[in-house]
């Protein structure tokens, strides 16, 4: 175990989940933005209308500045926050993925080499070669996509990985097609708001309307078939998952679910209204309402998607709190819920603090505190005022009246389908349950 990252009323998942809703905006209008505007070049280059062009001058700035500024920050972002928040998920990710992401990185550079140098030769090169620029990055765009979306998809259903270890087990897995297909979908929906709001500044009314009501049919599509393939998704994920997510086992995802839906469809209503039926009353100020509105949306159904792989963060393999909780003979690798429930949990960490003696009286405060913080943390906020799941207030629902009996409810941790089992010896139980008992009472 690494140095517990504790961040004061929110937890880091929280940290993570907003820089991740940040980054999708821009990284799917990255996938997709560019299709978009090659279909509008090919347009404007077949049939001699140069006027087309003054969008995509505008699109691919905006594309630009939004994407490779916003963009590349926020993902760097997410690296950084994962990397404090779970450094043992992240580590597992790269041991087993790392040429995923070497592979992506690969199609990024051609991706970000092909942006620049498509604006900046933007009518000073013949229009066959400045074409081929756009498909270049279009293709590296989203193969960036097809790759990333097989190691996100792998940590809620690892497939065949678990029994072989493979690359290409867990990468090619039962809910990987069906996610591809929804974000290819969606991110034309994404880039049709985007191409809507930049086509809404041109001055040339007629162009305007033309592009928007285009933009807008290339967006319906997009929502309509991401929605068709999200039905698809969902008849696809894990049994426990489906249980939490969609039968009720942790009802805020129902709920965060039905947000995603909703919001999805006024972006699609938008679409009709403001795009397609009278492209003259889509403008930038209702763009940015409606981009917000997306926002939301992508939240919720991001926020959906990784909550119902509870009680895990890759599942199958390392619950919620970083311990492992399966062996995995493939890679040599061994269940330590044994090894912490026998030998004791505290003992085996070895970035410990000081003064957590569990033999030394005085000491039992704090040590159940690093306990508790190790097994709890990364989901729970252990102060009473914070926003994210506190567990004095959920202890205190509980009605403990001793220590003992938070010691009962750590015994039974497992049982909860969306929590992992308490690890640690009676000893580390005892600490634990003494100190969120002085959380409860204080
Ligand atoms: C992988 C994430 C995760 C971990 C780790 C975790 N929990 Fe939870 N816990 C949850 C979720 C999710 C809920 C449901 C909260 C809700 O309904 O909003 C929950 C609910 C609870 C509740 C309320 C239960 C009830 O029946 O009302 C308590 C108490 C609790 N957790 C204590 C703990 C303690 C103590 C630990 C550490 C030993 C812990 N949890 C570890 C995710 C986790």
């Amino acid at each position: 175990m690494y140095p517990f990252w504790e961040l004061p009323f929110f937890t880091s998942g929280i940290v993570i989940a907003l820089i991740a809703t940040f980054h999708i905006l821009p990284c799917h209008l990255a996938t997709g933005a560019f299709w978009f505007n090659v279909y509008i070049e090919r347009k404007s280059v077949k049939e001699g209308r140069p006027e087309l062009m003054e969008f995509i001058k505008r699109y691919s700035l905006m594309i630009l500045v939004f994407c490779f500024v916003i963009g590349s920050l926020t993902g760097v972002g997410i690296w950084f926050a994962a990397t404090v928040a779970s450094p043992r998920a992240i580590s597992g990710l790269i041991h087993n993925y790392v040429w995923g992401w070497a592979t992506e990185w690969v199609f990024f550079l051609i991706e970000i080499a092909a942006i620049y140098v498509y604006y900046y030769t933007l009518g000073r090169i013949d229009s066959k070669s400045h074409l081929m620029l756009g498909w270049l990055y279009a293709w590296a765009a989203w193969i960036s996509m097809v790759i990333i979306t097989g190691i996100l998809a792998f940590m809620l259903s690892p497939g065949k990985w678990v029994e072989t270890g493979g690359f290409f087990d867990g990468f090619f897995n039962e809910t990987y097609w069906p996610q591809l297909f929804t974000r290819t979908a969606l991110m034309f929906g994404i880039a049709g708001v985007y191409a809507v709001i930049v086509a809404s500044t041109l001055e040339d009314r007629k162009v305007r309307d033309e592009i928007v009501r285009k933009a807008a049919v290339w967006g319906i599509a997009g929502m309509a078939a991401g929605a068709l393939f999200s039905v698809w998704y969902l008849f696809r994920i894990p049994a426990p998952a489906r249980e939490l997510g969609l039968e009720g086992g942790l009802p805020y995802l129902r709920t965060m679910l039905k947000a995603a839906g909703a919001s999805y469809l006024v972006v699609l209503l938008w679409f009709v209204l403001c795009g397609l039926i009278k492209p003259q009353w889509s403008g930038r100020a209702t763009g940015i309402v409606i981009l917000c509105i997306l926002f939301l949306g992508i939240g919720a159904g991001e926020g959906f998607r990784e909550g119902i792989r509870r009680p895990y963060i890759i599942a199958q393999y390392m619950y919620g709190n970083q311990i492992i909780g399966t062996d995995l003979a493939a890679k040599g690798i061994k269940s330590e819920v044994e090894k912490y429930d026998s030998q004791g949990f505290l003992k085996n960490l070895y970035f410990r603090p000081d003064k957590t003696d569990l033999e030394n009286p005085g000491d039992r405060l704090l040590a159940g505190r690093v306990i508790a913080l190790h097994q709890c943390g990364n989901c729970h906020a252990l102060d009473i005022h914070a926003k994210m799941r506190p567990l004095p207030a959920l202890l205190a629902n509980l009605s403990p009246e001793s220590p003992d009996d938070i010691a009962g409810f750590l015994e039974a941790l497992g049982d909860y389908p969306y929590m992992p089992p308490f690890s640690g010896n009676d000893e580390d139980k005892a600490a634990a349950a003494e100190y969120l008992f002085w959380i409860v009472r204080r």
